[in-house]
């Protein structure tokens, strides 16, 4: 019999690491079963792999304590990250585990990222499968699952072709370098072809040079200065002012979020966009919807641009795509496709086996018309229940958000709430200027634990009194 054995989601584990042990044997069926107090998933299909999944909050010998992890995460990493206090060891579904063994419910899913929650059979019986395979081929040769992942996302979309990043931010650079290669393309008579870009307040756009310049955030730029140049932030929303903005000759693109994660989740109304899509067609700039956090499902609508009746020239995606591994893409129309040349843009890692075979199972899930409507009645039953529970709090000033991308508005900073909730279970996000709770729970999360997290936050709440009168 072959198996190979991995143990899922527990990083610090001395079993993490793959153990081979081949013998060939071909099923087709999945069997979740109990072995040794852990739990086995056997995940099959060309070779016989068996999996095995760390057991829920049980506490593992061996296995270092918060305390010294995060003493020597101080130590030896980079201090680029405020890291909440908890050291996480394994998920299932939508709850996580810490190394001491407590449970959390999950609400942020890795910023947006983990879609079907964690440890999904099927995501997990693509990778393991394709792990099994073939990993890394680079983009010098053919893949299969990358041509199949592409063809899916272009069968799905406005989009004619797909380019592969690693990342959310390299998906936004590739989108710049795209922009601008094509006005050069689209004028080769003109003296300065168009390249500049708008990008509009409360933005995020990515932490590399070119998709930081396109982010709004000051302080996120400045320490970094000069980045790319010829970048002009409106106001989102603001018709009037973004009219006299977009510049024919002027405006290579115009980089919108068709809702604002990151910025405090502020959603563009259907007259921004066409408004936007309009004055694009007008001035030849390209219209780019960063559907980033925004995207694949999160809304109810497979792309969030779909609410609105808007399509863009571009789209960037990456954060859910591959349901928790690194993955970026860039989706065009053919006209902005017949711009680029072999050799124009590229990466080494980008579109990978394993990451597009992940993604494809993703794809195939959310892209369920039962699975988007069941995202869609969550999301409504969440904001009534927030509605219910906290709404009559002086301190929440707006509940907003659509789907499973909801925004709490307080009057004063979210942090201490967010902090009450995570030592009372419960894992949720901040946004905006830090006054704004962000919720972005996995897309499989059930109205119980929507309702759980609810109750969490309702009895957290006078922590915010109590800060405020210190
Ligand atoms: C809308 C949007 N675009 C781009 C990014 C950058 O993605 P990444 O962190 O994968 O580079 C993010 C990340 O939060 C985002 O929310």
């Amino acid at each position: 019999m072959s198996s190979v054995h991995v143990c899922l989601n527990n990083p610090l584990s001395p079993s993490s690491t793959l153990r081979r042990s081949f013998s060939l044997h071909i099923e087709t069926t999945s069997l979740l079963g109990i072995s040794n107090g852990r739990r086995t998933l056997h995940a099959t299909a060309c070779l016989n792999v068996e999996v095995e999944a760390t057991d829920g909050n049980a506490v593992k010998p061996g296995i270092p304590k918060s305390k010294e992890v995060m003493e020597t995460e101080a130590r030896v990493l980079v201090g680029t990250y405020a890291r909440a206090p908890v050291v996480l060891a394994s998920g299932k579904g939508c709850k996580l585990y810490d190394v001491e063994g407590r449970e959390y419910l999950d609400m942020s899913a890795g910023i947006a990222v983990n879609a079907l929650g964690h440890g999904d059979e099927d995501w997990l019986k693509a990778v393991v499968e394709q792990a099994t395979t073939l990993t890394h081929v680079s983009n010098m040769y053919y893949s299969i699952p990358q041509v199949e992942l592409a063809k899916r996302l272009v069968a799905s979309s406005f989009a004619d072709r797909v380019f592969f990043s690693n990342s959310g931010t390299e998906a936004n650079e590739a989108a710049i370098k795209f922009s601008r290669k094509f006005q050069r393309y689209t004028h080769p008579d003109a003296k300065e072809p168009a390249t500049e870009f708008i990008s509009f307040t409360n933005s995020f756009h990515g932490r590399t040079v070119g998709a930081l310049a396109l982010t709004s955030k000051e302080h996120y730029r400045s320490p970094f200065e000069p980045v790319m140049p010829g970048v002009t932030f409106l106001e989102y929303g603001n018709i009037e002012v973004t009219k006299k903005l977009i510049q024919q000759g002027r405006t290579a693109a115009v980089f919108v979020e068709p809702i604002q994660g990151e910025g405090g989740i502020y959603s563009a109304t259907k007259e921004f966009l066409q408004f936007l899509r309009s004055a694009c067609d007008d001035s030849g700039a390209l219209l780019v919807f960063d559907e980033v956090q925004c995207g694949l499902g999160r809304t109810g609508y497979l792309w969030a641009h779909e609410a609105f009746g808007v399509f863009p020239d571009i789209m960037t995606l990456a954060k859910p795509l591959a349901g928790g591994l690194p993955i970026g893409a860039v989706l065009v129309t053919e006209r902005v496709a017949s711009a680029m040349n072999y050799g124009d843009h590229g990466s080494t890692f980008a579109g990978g086996p394993l990451v597009c075979n992940a993604a494809l199972a993703v794809v195939d899930k959310i892209s369920n018309p039962s699975f988007l409507a069941s995202v869609s009645k969550k999301g409504l039953f969440l904001k009534e229940i927030l509605k219910q529970k906290i709404g009559g709090s002086s301190h929440v000033r707006e509940i907003r958000g659509l789907g499973l991308i909801v925004g709490i508005e307080l009057d004063v900073p979210a942090s201490p709430l967010v902090d009450a909730c995570r030592n009372a279970g419960l894992l949720v996000l901040t946004a905006g200027k830090g006054n704004v709770i962000r919720l972005v729970p996995p897309l499989i999360i059930t109205e119980q634990e929507l309702d759980h997290a609810a109750e969490i936050l309702y009895q957290a709440l006078p922590v915010l009194d109590q800060h405020n009168s210190d």
